[in-house]
């Protein structure tokens, strides 16, 4: 069997190339993302707080493989994550371990010694199915499940948004002393302090099972910074926050996220609610008056997805109730190298 010849994807034309891998192995409803996402990523510049590489296997000529690493810069420098990702025409012939071999001598190459992937699965496995691939792989390199994480998805074009209206209603009513604010990409000047803050919560108030992930380190300049880069990849971020009347600080916030090449499929990103204002309706007045806002500003988004922990279920009644429907399981896997 021909070598394959693993290239770091340096310009425009193996950026197509490892596109095309991409889009190769994922389904319509959670496609590649858009070729021009890839752009900022190829001169070597860390885009909100982390680097990344991005990886082409060649066989013959014909791109088979591809792999993906961040490396975490503020906070968990002893992690990277990692994806890869091989045609299915050109499975397993080796390719995948092929691979994930490279990225793990690049990770431990970068001091890196803890590594995490995710993986989608069916929601159910029938009896009789043959072991999912991912699941499969990712066994066979040692790593173990240690988050499971389920993707719910929202049809806007079947939303009854009479029912919205009132889930926002209902929960503004239980909300006195917060006022909402609302922003499209860039956070007004006076809340990027209070949003580093929530930014920080979010990676250590969710559920994170038995994922050994840091708490995250946050201040306003990261903010800008992840700001610039959904800028620079053409993401739109629509966002719903609350302020809290009295001190005047933001103390919880929901965002999505859609790019304006592909408007179809809108990716939920954040939710978070300061734990001491928890318990006025604040995720379901901002999740409900962020829905209303996306379909305000960016016309033609069919999907929203989300995915939560299967434990966390405060956000998931919520996002039931606004009628997201489960569709996929997610889980995370770590590596734990040289142990
Ligand atoms: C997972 C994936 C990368 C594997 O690629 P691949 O080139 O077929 O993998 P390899 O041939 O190198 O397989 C290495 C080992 O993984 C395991 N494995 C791979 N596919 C498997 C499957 N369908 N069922 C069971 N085990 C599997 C086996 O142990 C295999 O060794 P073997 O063939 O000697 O038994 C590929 O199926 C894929 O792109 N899936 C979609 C994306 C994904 O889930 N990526 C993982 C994210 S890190």
């Amino acid at each position: 069997m021909p070598a394959m010849d693993i290239r770091p994807v340096l310009e425009e034309h193996a950026a197509a190339l490892w596109h095309q891998v991409d889009e190769a192995t994922r389904g319509p409803d959670v496609p590649a993302d858009p070729v021009s996402e890839l752009l900022p990523r190829l001169d070597d510049r860390p885009e909100g707080g982390e680097r990344s590489e991005l990886w082409l296997g060649v066989v013959d000529g014909t791109a088979v493989a591809i792999g993906d690493i961040r490396l975490p810069l503020h906070d968990n420098t002893i992690s990277a994550e990692i994806d890869v990702r091989v045609r299915p025409d050109h499975r397993r012939r080796g390719r995948g371990r092929e691979m994930v071999d490279h990225l793990l001598r690049r990770v431990t190459a970068e001091g890196r010694s803890r590594v995490f992937g995710e993986i989608d699965e069916p929601l159910v496995d029938a009896p009789g199915d043959p072991e999912h691939p991912g699941r499969g792989f990712a066994r066979s390199l040692g790593a173990r499940p240690v988050l499971f994480e389920i993707r719910r998805s929202l049809d806007l074009t079947m939303l009854d948004s009479s029912k919205v209206a009132a889930l926002r209603a209902e929960a503004a009513g239980r909300a006195a002393g917060y006022s909402l604010v609302q922003w499209v990409d860039r956070a007004p000047v006076d809340v990027r302090d209070d949003l580093a803050a929530l930014m920080a919560r979010m990676s250590t108030d969710v559920p994170l099972d038995d994922m050994e992930w840091e708490p995250e380190v946050w201040d306003a300049a990261r903010v800008l910074a992840k700001e610039d880069g959904a800028i620079a990849r053409g993401r739109t971020r629509i966002v719903s926050a609350a302020r809290h009347d009295d001190t005047g600080r933001l103390v919880g916030y929901t965002d999505i996220g859609v790019n304006a090449q592909r408007p179809g499929i809108a990716y939920q990103w954040d939710t978070i609610v300061a734990s001491e204002h928890r318990g006025h309706r604040l995720g379901m007045l901002m999740k409900a008056a962020n829905l209303e806002q996306l379909q305000q500003r960016v016309p033609g988004v069919r999907l929203v997805h989300t995915w939560n922990a299967e434990v966390n279920r405060h956000m998931i009644a919520v996002n039931e109730a606004l009628g997201f429907r489960a569709v996929e399981r997610w889980r995370e896997w770590q590596l734990d190298l040289g142990t």
